[in-house]
């Protein structure tokens, strides 16, 4: 402990002591959405808390306080660059900062474990070791800008379907090797000052309330010394929670704590001292982050600041996974197109539909298609939702560095078949009224998404006195044609178009709903309107105020939803064959949707949605350089994907993924990724495809057989191996020396080893290359029950830097854990004995050398 913590420490016990037992009690429970109470007479501030992990919402659902927008979970892990992550966390804690944000609720550290969870693009890996990499960095970065972090969700919660109450059934091995991993990493190396604990139970145990897992090993194991917060109404019990070493119930003001847990002591029910603890690891995370007064806040000197729109480009390149080069078809810029040149325009201030000139006939030409490609999709659905000022689409990013005249953009095929919050064309506020009609308030709306939480409401109007809410404005067509108009959110709702009405109903929660219905439920379509290109009409959407006195939670939400033209989607391929056929190179841009991959519910199945593998293929039969780009946060199927020349997965980019893409299609930059997940060919091959669970009960019946390691067991060849991506230059791997008992920190696993590995740059150009270690025990041979054997698993990986023709060596530390298994009956962990071999190479499919290593 420095002196700096004991003096923290001090302080805390002092204005511990000075608390009574009602307002300790109160401390523990959310005063709203995001904030606990400040206790002025101990000079404790209010602490605000904000989602998280891609970049800082703050306390508001609203463009009006924009975001920077980092790539997504995926794309940071896809860097295999802990440093990157540390860079990411540490502009997160400059927005929290300027935010008023204490603690940030990230990052997400669940495991892939099916490619059909829901939140999948929101976690980093199906590899407990490089989640808690990137874990560890990400953690480092925010908290060196004096931001708190919440590792989440505490633990087992890799999927969606019934995840307020669904119980995982994870035996000792798994949870041990797999799913607590990262956390007990991210624990160790970052001291993280927050965790949070999922909605879900553990064998039978809800999160909130799992004594053993909170308190004895993640405290008393681990050492964990920070808070620990509920999710979102994850909180159910007051004795059963606090018992469990929950420290905080989020949100309020209705919650399991506050007076009910001060009651719970009087009763006899609860020990005062188990608030004391609590309390105690809230004044802490307070301390720290400088809420406290008298005690020295973690960190006193910040970082340099960080130029978010920068980061934003470079680590979106850093994290684009080129899966697919064939004949070296990119870059495009190796004597086809000139390098880019100039600076990129503002969002927006592009012509948004086909409208681009056609190419001069001079020079080489691309045809840029798809809708995602005019219309990006930066960042994944749910709580991970931030608004950025500007987004750069790749139609943006590549008509600002192409020469003019050389792109072409056409549609090709359109995904997104659903309605979305009302958004481009609209300009569109919120008018609140009372129950006379008189105005109460008012506030400019970015979408047709009204999303007032807690305080959050125009000023003048509150949740007694309103009796509706208008979401009214106008709306430009950029189409002639039929509009779809809809709703969601529950209630009574009036809908109005160009004076005419178009629905007027009530919308009540299904039976099975979500109670965050209004963020993830499905839209509903009321009406269709004809509408011309460029004639503004009125848009009204009237929301009738439910009685809100009963919800735990003060809020309203619901959306004003739309959807354009429907073109016949032939005609829409064949157009863009047209384009295609006529260009010297095809980008075809293919994505998922907000409805396809999102928090709230799991993925049905992994196919593309709408006609865009025809789109592909129709291309690609008539250009022979086409390039597909991969807009998703996690595997989707690319049943083409030997027909195109490449495959550049570029996840969600986060805002800037435009400009980055145009970086590295035209060779600025090289795609710097690796895959942080096996790519399955088609969903039955994945390892685990069932996430529903059955009369509640969820069984992680694989065992430590997720990802890499189960398809190896299984003899299946994936579509891209854990670990794969290519570069832009070759390598050659050219030794491999293992020295044992040297390497790792030692500590709970024992010595592990060191491993130095020497590779040169064979290609034309300067590269950076992501050196994986692998291994794989070797004492047990052929006689072993492979179900029972300990498969193999990445222990190590560094990237080094190199210009054509040089050679390079790195030093990789295998920790000790690499080198152990969790023996159950034991309730310990087991070195496991005998020959171990270590592999070095490219990906999990392909190591290039190896080594046998005698522990
Ligand atoms: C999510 C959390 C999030 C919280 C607050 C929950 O629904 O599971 O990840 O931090 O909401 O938005």
């Amino acid at each position: 402990m420095t002196h700096a913590d004991q003096i923290r420490e001090d302080r805390v016990e002092a204005a511990l002591g000075k608390l009574d037992l009602d307002t300790k009690a109160r401390l523990l429970a959310g005063q709203d959405m995001w904030t606990l109470p400040a206790v002025p007479e101990i000079g404790l501030g209010s602490l605000v808390m904000s989602d998280g992990p891609v970049g800082v919402r703050g306390v508001r659902w609203t463009t009006d306080d924009p975001s920077v927008a980092l790539p997504s979970p995926t794309a940071l892990a896809a860097s295999w660059d802990p440093e990157t992550a540390r860079r990411a966390g540490r502009l997160l804690a400059q927005e929290a900062r300027r935010k008023g944000v204490h603690v940030v609720l990230a990052p997400t550290v669940n495991l892939h474990r099916s490619p059909l969870g829901g939140r999948h693009f929101e976690c980093y890996s199906e590899d407990p070791f490089l989640t808690g990499a990137i874990g560890t960095g990400y953690v480092l970065g925010v908290q060196e800008g004096g931001v708190g972090t919440t590792v989440k969700h505490f633990a087992g919660n890799d999927a969606e379907t019934e995840r307020f109450t669904v119980d995982n059934r994870i035996a000792g091995r798994a949870l041990r090797e797999l799913y607590l991993a990262p956390f007990a990493a991210i624990v160790k190396d970052a001291r993280p000052w927050g965790v949070m604990t999922a909605y879900n139970r553990v064998n039978g145990t809800t999160m909130t309330e799992h004594r053993h897992l909170v308190e004895e090993v993640l405290r008393g194991e681990w050492g964990f010394d920070g808070a620990n917060v509920s999710d979102w109404m994850a909180a159910r019990s007051t004795a059963g929670c606090i018992l469990g070493g929950l420290d905080i119930a989020m949100p309020g003001p209705q919650t399991v704590y506050g007076p009910a847990l001060a009651e719970a002591v009087r009763s006899g029910e609860v020990p005062e001292a188990a608030v004391d603890a609590a309390v105690r690891n809230v004044l802490r995370l307070a301390a720290r982050v400088g809420l406290l007064d008298g005690a020295p806040a973690a960190v006193t000197g910040l970082p340099e600041p960080v130029d978010g729109q920068a980061l934003a480009r470079e680590t979106a390149a850093r994290g684009f996974v080129l899966l697919r080069n064939e004949g070296g078809t990119l870059p495009l810029s190796s004597g086809r197109l000139p390098l880019p040149s100039g600076a990129l325009p503002s969002a927006g201030a592009l012509p948004p539909s086909g409208t681009l000139p056609p190419p001069s006939g001079a020079g080489p030409t691309v045809a840029l298609l798809g809708a995602a490609a005019r219309d990006a999709r930066v960042l994944g659905g749910g709580s991970a939702t931030v608004f950025p000022e500007r987004i750069v689409s790749p139609l943006d990013g590549l008509t600002a560095a192409l020469p003019p005249g050389s792109l072409r953009y056409a549609v090709g095929a359109d995904p997104s078949d659903e309605l979305t919050p009302a958004g481009q064309g609209f300009e569109l506020r919120a008018v609140c009224r009372d129950a006379t009609g008189t105005v109460l308030g008012e506030g400019s709306l970015p979408t047709g998404q009204v999303q007032w939480i807690g305080d959050d409401l125009p000023a003048g109007a509150t949740y007694e006195t309103m009796a509706s809410i208008e979401v009214t404005g106008t709306f430009t067509p950029r189409e002639t044609g039929e509009h779809a108009f809809g709703t969601r959110g529950l209630g009574a709702f009036t809908l109005t178009v160009d004076g005419a009405a178009v629905w007027e109903g009530v919308q009540r929660m299904g039976e099975e709903a979500d109670p965050f219905e209004a963020f993830f439920g499905a839209p509903s379509e009321r009406g269709r309107v004809s509408l011309e290109a460029g004639r503004p009409v009125r848009v009204s959407l009237l929301f009738h105020v439910p009685d809100l006195s009963t919800l735990p939670l003060k809020a309203v939400m619901f959306s004003l939803l739309h959807l354009g033209p429907r073109r016949d989607p032939d005609e829409l391929i064949a157009e863009a064959v047209e384009a295609a056929r006529a260009a010297d190179t095809a980008v075809v841009v293919v994505a998922t949707t907000e409805r396809v991959e999102s928090e709230g519910f799991d993925r049905k199945d992994l196919k593309l949605p709408g006609r865009q593998d025809d789109l592909v293929r129709a291309v690609a039969a008539v250009n022979p350089r086409t390039v597909v780009v991969v807009n998703a946060g996690s595997p989707v199927e690319l049943p083409w994907r030997e027909e195109v020349a490449a495959v550049l997965l570029t996840w969600f980019p986060g805002q800037e993924g435009g400009a980055a893409l145009a970086d590295v299609l035209l060779g600025a930059r090289e795609p710097g990724g690796r895959l942080p997940t096996t790519w399955p060919a088609v969903l039955a091959d994945a390892p685990v495809t069932e996430v529903v669970p059955v009369d509640g009960r969820l069984e992680y019946r694989e065992g430590v057989f997720i990802g890499y390691r189960a398809y190896e067991r299984a003899g299946t060849e994936p579509a891209y191996a854990f670990g794969h991506g290519l570069g832009y230059t070759d390598w050659s791997y050219e030794s491999l020396e293992v020295t044992s008992g040297t390497g790792g920190p030692g500590g709970p696993g024992g010595p592990g080893a060191t491993v130095r590995v020497r590779l040169a740059n064979t290609g034309t150009r300067p590269g950076r290359e992501v050196v994986q270690v692998y291994l794989v025990p070797a004492g047990d041979g052929e006689t072993a029950d492979v179900r029972d054997r300990t498969p193999g698993r990445l222990a190590g990986f560094a990237a080094v830097e190199a210009g054509p023709g040089e050679t390079v060596e790195t030093e990789i530390e295998l920790p000790g854990r690499a080198f152990e298994s969790w023996d159950e009956e034991a309730g310990r962990w087991r070195r496991t004995d005998g020959a171990h071999l270590v592999r070095a190479g490219r990906s999990y499919a392909d190591t290039r050398l190896t080594a046998t290593l005698h522990l």
